[in-house]
């Protein structure tokens, strides 16, 4: 024990930490790189090979001027060189879970999707950290559609397409594409991506996130004057009016002449039993909403990793905000059309002599029943236990 607190003889017990550090690190990101790639083609992050070049090369220059220039050795981690207290351990309870040995000033619990160089000073990557996200789910045959909806969206905004299609790379013919992240995996829906890339805190920085299907017609709408409508308003979760077609809507969602925003709405008779409550308030569509940091920050825990159609979220949504009637609503001066074109439905397959469509319709319901079951049962288990806990506590 003795020796490991002279700080003469320290630097060599460091120094192989540092290896062993360094090793154990490659090792970890070789197999996640290994567990990741088959099933994802991150294809704009192709990294794999780039990356562990980059470390090598750097391990490799570490190692030349590493030990032998005294003066320039960098403190190792956990001590700064002149006194190692080796009984010493960090334990922080506040820090994230499993992070708790760490120091917390070392600790990035939030990441973001800033694009940043591979050269320079890190602090001078970022030429503009916007504030707004918005994810569309797309196929190649809807470029046009999707190309007219990004340039509603400002350069406040960081774009990042889901692709279902593995197409990716043809969509460079627009210029925005290359700034834009890419995401592709094929045959998967808008909220199976948006469980597994939009986690609260990789998306932190994001006063707003935008999860939008890929058929809306935007001639009608600017998405920074929907932005200043939603902060006006106080909403935490909604959506664009939608422009009324044939096909059948809610009332909620029409967009309204008179006003610029609405909360409210009647239904057809009977099927609002309270007001305040879905259909006639507190409630979105899943086509294209949009959530405030907060709001999404719960409702991404509420999306189940198996429903991924996302059927009934829409009227679950306000389990996320209090009061929901007020802070769930739709903008009706910046509004959209849903065009309802073949996409992802398409993408199904045909069984038992069914059209593809048809096969995911019935998953959509049978989604919805399953989610509504789960709901209330843990609603029901939440209570129970509330309540035995009261009845143990007071009796
Ligand atoms: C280095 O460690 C010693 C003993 O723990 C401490 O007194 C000193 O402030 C530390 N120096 C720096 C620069 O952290
Ligand atoms: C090492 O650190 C622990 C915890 O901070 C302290 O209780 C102990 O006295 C230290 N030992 C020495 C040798 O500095
Ligand atoms: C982007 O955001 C900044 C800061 O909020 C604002 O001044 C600017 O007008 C926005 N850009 C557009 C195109 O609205
Ligand atoms: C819990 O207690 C409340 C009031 O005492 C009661 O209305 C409710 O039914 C109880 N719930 C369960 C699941 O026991």
């Amino acid at each position: 024990m003795g020796i490991f607190t002279h700080s003469t003889v320290s630097r060599k017990p460091n120094e192989s930490m540092r290896l062993i550090v360094t090793t154990f690190v490659g090792i970890v990101f070789g197999f996640f790189i290994g567990l990741s790639f088959p099933t994802l083609s991150l294809t704009k992050l192709n990294l794999s090979s780039r990356v562990l070049t980059t470390i090598d090369f750097k391990y490799t220059e570490y190692k030349k001027s590493g030990p032998s220039s005294s003066s320039s050795v960098p403190p190792s981690i956990g001590n700064n060189g002149s006194s190692v207290n080796v009984t010493s351990k960090i334990w922080v309870p506040s820090n994230p879970r499993g992070a708790e040995r760490l120091p917390p000033g070392i600790v990035r619990a939030e990441s973001d999707l800033y694009l940043r160089r591979l050269w320079g000073k890190p602090s001078e990557d970022l030429t503009s950290t916007p504030k707004y996200l918005v994810t569309f789910t797309v196929g190649y045959d809807q470029r046009k559609n999707i190309d007219a909806a990004v340039k509603k969206f400002s350069e406040n905004f960081t774009i990042l397409l889901f692709h279902y299609d593995g197409r990716t790379t043809e969509w460079d013919e627009f210029e925005w594409s290359k700034q834009a992240i890419h995401v592709s995996v094929r045959r998967q829906t808008k909220w199976w991506y948006a469980k597994r890339f939009l986690h609260p805190d990789i998306v932190a920085p994001y006063d707003y996130i935008f999860i939008w299907d890929e058929d809306l017609g935007v001639e009608h709408f600017n998405a920074e004057k929907y932005i200043k409508l939603v902060r006006k308003h106080g909403l935490e979760i909604s959506q664009p009016g939608l422009e009324p077609n044939k096909q059948l809507t809610w009332q909620m969602t029409k967009r309204r002449d008179d006003c610029e925003v609405h909360k409210e709405t009647e239904e057809r008779p009977g099927w609002c039993n309270r007001p305040h409550l879905p259909p006639c308030a507190a409630f979105v569509e899943i086509m294209a909403p949009v959530f405030s940091r907060d709001a999404w920050r719960c409702v991404w825990h509420m999306i189940q990793n198996d429903l991924v159609h996302g059927w009934g979220l829409d009227l679950a949504l306000r389990k996320c905000v209090e009061p929901a009637h007020e802070k769930i609503g739709v903008v009706d001066s910046q509004w959209i059309v849903h065009q309802s074109l073949p996409s992802l439905g398409s993408q199904g397959e045909a069984q038992n002599g069914k059209a593809p469509w048809q096969g995911v319709r019935e998953r959509c319901k049978k989604e919805w029943t399953i989610f509504q079951t789960r709901f209330s049962r843990a609603e029901r288990s939440y209570f129970k236990e509330i309540n035995s806990t009261f009845h143990r506590t007071t009796n």
